[in-house]
C-alpha cells in the first residue's frame, strides 16, 4: 500500500485532506469514505459506537445530544469537557478521535496509508491551542510534521506569484475563528509580516444571531424557551446554520421549528440578516485595521494589492460589499475551493517538510496547485525550499518582571507580536544565585492579568555566590510553540526545566511580591573586611584597600546593614565590629600597616561571631602568611557555618592558598590598581543576589 503525508485542515466546522503528488505536481483533495473533500468535524457516540463527518452531522441535526461541534474553539482548554457515551472528553481528546477516524476513512477509500500530516491551525491559536493540536494529530497515529497557520497555507496555495511582487492580504472567516493575515510574496518566497484575529469568531457566531432571534419570536409567540431544551435547540443551531447559508443566494428564507407540540415558522430576509450581524462585520474590520496599525508606517488598504478571500462564510455577500467597499477593488474569491485552499497548501507543505523543496509547474489537470492562483508574474514554473515560507507569531511573548520601582510585576516582553518565528530572540542575563524562576506569558498587555501564563521555567546550573553572566534564547519555533534554553558565557548550557503553573497569574504575582520582601529582610547583609596590616601593605597598598572599602559601602547602599573591619598582622583587632555602614569611615582610618603575617583572622572572625548563614567575609591581603594551615582549617568551619568568603590578593599574595580558603569562584589576584574595581563587582553581585526575590529575579 502507498504510503502518503498529508495536510489536514482541521476546521471548527469543516476539515479536509490533501496530498501533494510529486510526479504530477497537482494537489489532490482526498476524499472521505462517502466520497466528499470536506468532513463535518462533528463527534457523535452512543452505545460503544462512534461516528463523525455528515453521519455524526446528521445525528446532530436531529437534536441528538450525544454529538458535539465546534469543539476546536475550546482546544487548549482546561476546563472544557463534555461527556460523550458516559466518557470525559476535552477538545483535544475529541479532535483525537476525530483526526483518527477521519485518516481512516480517507486511507479506506483512497487505498493509501497516511504517515506524516501537517495540520493546520487558526494564524490567531495560541501556545496551549497549538500544543493540544499537536497531542491530537500525535494520538490520532499521524506523525506531526508540521503546525502551520491557515492563511499561511492558503497564500502557499493560492498566492505565489512566479515571479511578480506583490503584498497581499488573506481575510479568513472560517466557521469559528477569524484571521488576517498580511504578507509580502516575491517569487516563490513569502513572507508573512503580520496576522491578528479572534479564535471566537466565525460563522458559528452568524449562527447564533439567527439562532437568538428564532428563540425570542418562539417565545414571543408561545411562551416557549426553546434553549431550555438541549434536543430542539440542537437542532435549531443546525437549521439556523443552513438557513444562514440560503440567505447568501436567496433575498429570504423560513425557518420552521418544533418545540413541546407548537410549531413556528418564521420567515429572515437577508436585509435583516445583514443588519443584525453588522457588528460581526465590523469586527472583522477592527481586528484588520488592527492589523495595519501593528505594522505602523502608515500601512492601510492602500498599501495592499490583493486581498483574497478564505473560509466558508466569506462566502456571505456583506463579506465580499464590505471588503470591497474597504479596499476599493474586489477582492479575489476562489469559488468553489474557498473550503479546501487550506488543505492544499497544508499539503505542499507536507512534501515540503519531506523532500525539502517542491516544483510547481504551470500545466497539469487536476488541482494544480499553481492553478488555485493564476499569480501576477503568470505561467512559470517555481521551485519553493522549506526555507521559501516565514511564518510571524500571532502572540507577543513575554515574562514575569519586577517594575522599575520593584513593587509591582509587569509582563515584560521578549518577542514582540509579528516577530518572524524560528528566530531565536537571546537577552543576557546577570544573576547570582544558583537557580533561577521565569514565568513566561503570551499577550500584549504589560499587565500580566490580561496576559495568558504559559510555563514556569527552572533554570539552573550558575554558582552560588558568584555573578553569573549567561545567556537565555526564547524562541517560537516552527509551529509557533515557545522554547526556552540558555547558556552560560563560558558556553556551557544551563539546564531548564519548565512546566506548568497551576496557580492563576494574580496568585503567582502575589507569591512573588511576598517572597521578595521575606527575601528583602532575609537578604541583609552582614560584611566583614579583613585586612592585611602587615608591613609591606604599608603606603599605597593600605591607602587603596581604605579606598576600596569605602567604596564598596556606599556601592552597596542598604543592602548591608552591618559591617564590621578586622585588622590583622601578627595579631588580629576588631577596629569595629557590628556596625551600621557608617561607622566603617571612621574605622578604616585606624588601618596602620606594621609587622608580619601571624595570626589567623578567619579563626579570630569565627570565635566572636559563631555560626549564622548569610555572612560575607572579604579577607585581603598582600603575602605569606605563617600560619597556613591554621587558616585554611577555620576557613572550612565558616564555610562550613554558611559564611562566603570572598579572597583577594594583591603583590604577593598565594593564590593556590586564597583559593583554598575562598568560597568557590570567590579567590581572586589582581594588581594593586584593580582593587577599588574588584571590590566594587563583589559588592555588585552582593547587592543583585541580596535584591532577588528568592529564586525570582526580574530577568525582563
Ligand atoms: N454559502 C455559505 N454562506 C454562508 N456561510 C457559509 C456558506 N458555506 C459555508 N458557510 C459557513 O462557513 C463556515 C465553514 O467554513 P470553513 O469550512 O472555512 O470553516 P472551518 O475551517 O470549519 O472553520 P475554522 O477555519 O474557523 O476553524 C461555517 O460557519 C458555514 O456555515
Ligand atoms: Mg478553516
Amino acid at each position: 500500500m502507498k504510503s502518503i503525508n498529508v495536510g489536514i485542515d482541521l476546521g471548527t466546522t469543516y476539515s479536509a485532506v490533501a496530498v501533494f503528488d510529486a510526479a504530477t505536481g497537482r494537489v489532490d483533495i482526498l476524499k472521505n469514505d462517502i466520497g466528499e473533500e470536506i468532513t463535518p468535524s462533528v463527534v457523535y457516540m452512543e452505545n460503544g459506537e462512534t461516528l463523525i463527518g455528515q453521519e455524526a452531522k446528521d445525528q446532530q441535526a436531529a437534536g441528538n445530544v450525544n454529538t458535539c461541534a465546534f469543539y476546536k474553539s475550546m482546544m487548549g482548554d482546561e476546563n472544557f469537557v463534555r461527556y460523550l457515551d458516559g466518557k470525559p472528553f476535552d477538545a483535544e481528546g475529541l479532535s483525537c478521535v476525530f483526526l483518527s477516524k477521519l485518516k481512516a476513512a480517507v486511507e479506506k477509500q483512497n487505498g493509501v496509508s497516511i504517515t506524516g500530516a501537517v495540520i493546520t491551525v487558526p494564524a490567531y491559536f495560541n501556545e496551549a491551542q497549538r500544543q493540544a493540536t499537536i497531542h491530537a494529530g500525535e494520538k490520532a497515529g499521524f506523525k506531526v510534521l508540521k503546525i502551520i497557520n491557515e492563511p499561511t497555507a492558503a497564500i502557499i496555495a493560492y498566492g505565489l506569484t512566479g515571479g511578480g511582487k506583490k503584498t497581499a492580504m488573506v481575510y479568513d472567516l472560517g466557521g469559528g475563528t477569524f484571521d488576517v493575515t498580511i504578507a509580502k510574496i516575491d517569487g516563490a518566497q513569502v513572507d508573512v509580516i503580520a496576522t491578528n484575529g479572534d479564535h471566537q469568531l466565525g460563522g458559528r457566531n452568524w449562527d447564533k444571531v439567527l439562532v437568538d432571534e428564532i428563540v425570542d419570536r418562539f417565545e414571543q409567540e408561545f411562551g416557549v424557551d426553546i434553549s431550555a431544551n438541549k434536543e430542539d435547540y440542537t437542532e435549531l443551531v443546525v437549521r439556523c446554520e443552513k438557513a444562514k447559508k440560503q440567505l447568501t443566494s436567496v433575498a429570504a428564507t423560513d425557518i420552521t421549528v418544533r418545540s413541546e407540540g407548537y410549531t413556528g415558522k418564521y420567515t429572515v430576509t437577508r436585509e435583516e440578516f445583514e443588519d443584525k450581524t453588522k457588528r460581526l462585520m465590523a469586527e472583522t474590520i477592527m481586528l484588520t485595521e488592527k492589523c495595519f496599525e501593528e505594522l505602523g508606517g502608515g500601512f492601510g488598504w492602500h498599501s495592499v494589492d490583493e486581498i483574497v478571500l478564505v473560509g466558508g462564510s466569506t462566502r456571505m455577500p456583506q463579506v465580499f460589499d464590505t471588503i470591497q467597499r474597504k479596499f476599493g477593488k474586489a477582492p479575489k474569491t476562489i469559488g468553489g475551493k474557498v473550503d479546501t485552499i487550506v488543505a492544499a497548501g497544508a499539503a505542499m507543505q507536507a512534501h515540503l517538510c519531506v523532500a525539502g523543496s517542491i516544483t510547481l509547474t504551470p500545466t497539469g489537470g487536476g488541482m494544480q496547485a499553481a492553478q488555485f492562483g493564476g499569480g501576477a508574474g503568470g505561467p512559470v514554473s517555481l521551485t519553493i525550499s522549506s526555507s521559501s515560507i516565514r511564518d510571524v507569531t500571532s502572540h507577543s511573548l513575554g515574562m514575569l518582571a519586577f517594575a522599575g520601582d520593584g513593587a509591582s510585576i509587569i509582563n515584560s516582553i521578549i518577542i514582540k507580536k509579528n516577530s518572524m518565528v524560528g528566530k531565536p530572540y537571546s537577552k543576557r542575563y546577570t544573576f547570582a544565585g544558583e537557580q533561577l524562576e521565569a514565568y513566561v506569558l503570551q499577550g500584549e498587555s504589560s499587565s500580566p492579568y490580561d496576559c495568558t501564563l504559559l510555563y514556569k521555567y527552572v533554570i539552573s546550573g550558575m554558582k552560588k555566590g558568584v555573578k553569573n553572566e549567561f545567556t537565555i534564547d526564547f524562541l517560537y519555533d516552527q509551529n509557533g510553540v515557545v522554547q526556552v534554553t540558555g547558556k552560560l558565557a563560558s558556553g556551557t548550557p544551563l539546564k531548564v526545566n519548565k512546566s506548568t503553573v497551576s496557580e492563576s497569574v494574580s496568585e503567582v504575582i502575589d507569591r512573588l511580591l511576598r517572597e521578595k520582601e521575606e527575601a528583602k529582610k532575609r537578604a541583609k547583609v552582614d560584611i566583614t573586611f579583613a585586612i592585611d596590616t602587615s608591613g609591606s601593605m604599608s603606603g599605597t597598598p593600605i591607602n587603596e584597600a581604605k579606598r576600596s572599602i569605602l567604596e564598596f559601602v556606599s556601592q552597596l547602599g542598604d543592602a548591608a546593614d552591618k559591617v564590621s573591619l578586622i585588622g590583622f598582622a601578627n595579631s588580629s583587632t576588631w577596629l569595629c565590629r557590628d556596625d551600621a555602614p557608617r561607622a566603617i569611615e571612621k574605622a578604616v582610618h585606624k588601618l596602620d600597616a606594621d609587622g608580619g603575617t601571624n595570626a589567623d583572622p578567619l579563626e579570630y572572625y569565627g570565635k566572636a561571631k559563631g555560626s549564622g548563614d548569610g555572612r560575607i567575609l572579604i579577607v585581603l591581603t598582600d603575602g605569606e602568611w605563617f600560619r597556613k594551615d591554621d587558616a585554611i582549617r577555620s576557613s572550612d568551619v565558616l564555610k562550613g557555618s554558611g559564611v562566603t568568603i570572598y579572597a583577594i590578593g594583591v603583590g604577593d599574595a598565594d593564590y593556590r592558598f586564597l583559593e583554598r580558603i575562598a568560597s568557590p569562584g570567590g579567590a581572586k589576584k589582581i594588581d594593586l590598581r584593580q582593587l577599588v574595581e574588584t571590590f566594587k563587582e563583589i559588592a555588585d553581585t552582593i547587592a543583585t543576589e541580596a535584591s532577588a526575590a528568592g529564586s525570582y529575579t526580574s530577568l525582563g
